[in-house]
């Protein structure tokens, strides 16, 4: 295994910890969230009793095939704790995510959580946010506008770079699980997080953005030292 597979590993065994008989989980995606999915999995198996909200189709699909019971914000409109990877994180648990194209579940799912923990390699730790590229979810209708307009508005909050749009396969772009497509902007630097979040949704084409603000409340990060756990202040 390379190394940062066993680290993103060691987050998710160490997550695993968290989860007690009985609880409502949330269900995040990508590459580190798909092993505490599959921790998780072990853990159904020998008995352990949770019902689950995916964030993502492939999450759902992971699920399934691991026999984790599923649910919907529908029937449990309030989870327990959410457990899902990042982006990019920063010492005040300030985040990127959207990387695997799923940002708008997973912060629908996290927001409907009273805890969220982040599991995370030790290279998903920043001092600033913003060189992972932040990803933004808009609508078809509009694009060009749109993308002008999140340009315009990020140039007033300090935020400059190129914004493409999300390749999928073939020459067709990528389309998220709600239909969308994604844009990627390239700031590089981030200044104020919470002001470009804030502008971001005065943009009508703009579904949702890829800045996790206030949302996590521990971070278990694994490196070579260990794994350690991060708290929001506050939180
Ligand atoms: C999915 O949309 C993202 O928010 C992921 O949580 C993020 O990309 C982290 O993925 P990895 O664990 O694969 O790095």
């Amino acid at each position: 295994m390379l190394k940062t597979d066993e680290l993103k590993e060691s987050a998710a065994r160490a997550a695993l910890d968290l989860v007690t008989d009985g609880m409502r989980l949330g269900l995040g995606t990508g590459s580190t969230a798909a092993r505490f999915v599959a921790a998780l999995g072990e853990q159904v198996a020998k008995g352990l009793n949770v019902v689950c909200v995916p964030t993502s189709e492939a999450t759902r699909a992971q699920a399934e095939r691991l026999g984790i019971p599923l649910t919907t914000l529908d029937e449990t409109p309030q989870l327990d704790l959410t457990v899902d990877g990042a982006d990019e994180i920063d010492d005040r648990l300030r985040m990127i995510k959207g990387g695997g194209g799923a940002l708008l579940r997973e912060k629908i799912v996290a927001t409907a959580s009273d805890r969220m923990v982040v599991i995370v390699d030790e290279s998903k730790l920043v001092t600033a946010l913003g060189l992972f590229p932040l990803p933004v979810e808009v609508v078809r209708f509009g694009l060009m506008a749109t993308m002008r307009l999140i340009e315009a508005i990020a140039a007033e909050t300090g935020c400059h770079g190129a914004i493409t749009l999300r390749p999928g396969p073939g020459d067709a772009p990528f389309v998220t699980d709600q239909g969308n497509l994604m844009l990627d902007c390239a700031f590089g630097n981030i200044p104020e997080p919470e002001v470009l979040a804030f502008s971001l949704k005065r943009v009508p084409g703009v579904v949702e953005h890829g800045l996790f603000l206030g949302l996590a409340d521990l971070a278990i990060v694994a490196g070579k030292g260990g794994v350690r756990a991060l708290r929001r202040a506050g939180a």
